[in-house]
């Protein structure tokens, strides 16, 4: 499955790249928030995502690169947002901010950027429906994809199974074309398409989501039989 980082839309023709998302398929929006604070960096804002509320119904992933995660919980639930994930070494309890997030009945989620080993998700596995992984340093797009951490990657796999839990894992950051079947057969159950996919600008946009969302598929379809891990959710 892919979700599409709405961070590279064309902000004056936005309408248009969401149509063409939908229409091609993204089976999710990743939405970047950023305070300027956590990271040097703003992107996305919640009156953006009330606005793609009025003209689309697909999910929408937030991955909240803020100082003060829990601060949005309530924002996220007024515009039905169904999953958010926060970082590590922000101001607010991890805890209390997934304990939030069911509350209100989004799906729970942690970010690990890459100074964060894959232990440092330990103490949150059987409390969280998915880990981002990123691939890159969090706060702006199209930086180079760091092959190291996909280490980290099949680490998180094997502690998935270790602990019997059922969390997805989203690989954010440098996805491409080129490196969407490395992922996915080390275990990526969502990619987060972004300047290297889908706004490669190879093609249109249209062309290029239709033509990474089959990517993927086939790619998830061949190796659903054969990664080791085999209790891991069906993608
Ligand atoms: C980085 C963000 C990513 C970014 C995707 O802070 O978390 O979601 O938009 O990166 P690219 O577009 O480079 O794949
Ligand atoms: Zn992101």
């Amino acid at each position: 499955m892919i979700t599409t980082t709405l961070a590279c839309a064309d902000y004056l023709h936005l309408e248009e790249d969401i149509r063409a998302l939908d229409r091609a398929g993204s089976d999710w929006f990743h939405i970047d928030i950023m305070d300027g604070h956590f990271v040097p960096n703003l992107c996305l804002n919640f009156d953006i995502v009330r606005a793609i509320r009025t003209i689309s119904e697909t999910p929408m992933d937030v991955h909240l690169m803020v100082t003060n995660p829990l601060k949005y919980v309530e924002v996220m639930a007024q515009n039905g947002v169904e999953a958010a994930c926060t970082h590590l070494n922000t101001d607010d309890s991890v805890h209390e901010f997934l304990e939030a997030l069911e509350e209100h009945g989004i799906r729970k989620g942690i970010a690990l950027a890459p100074g964060d080993p894959a232990e440092a998700a330990i103490p949150f596995l059987s409390k969280i429906d998915f880990v981002l992984l990123l691939f890159v340093k969090p706060g702006f797009s199209g930086q180079q994809f760091q092959p190291e951490i996909l280490k980290k990657l099949e680490a998180l796999v094997m502690a998935r199974k270790a602990s019997g839990s059922q969390f997805i894992i989203e690989a954010d950051g440098g996805v491409s074309f080129e490196n969407a079947g490395e992922l996915i057969a080390r275990g990526a159950d969502l990619l987060v398409a972004g300047a290297f996919a889908n706004y490669d600008g190879r093609a249109p946009l249209y062309e290029r989501t239709k033509e990474f969302c089959k990517v993927c598929k086939d790619l998830q379809g061949l190796y659903a039989g054969q990664i080791s891990d085999k209790d891991r959710r069906k993608v």
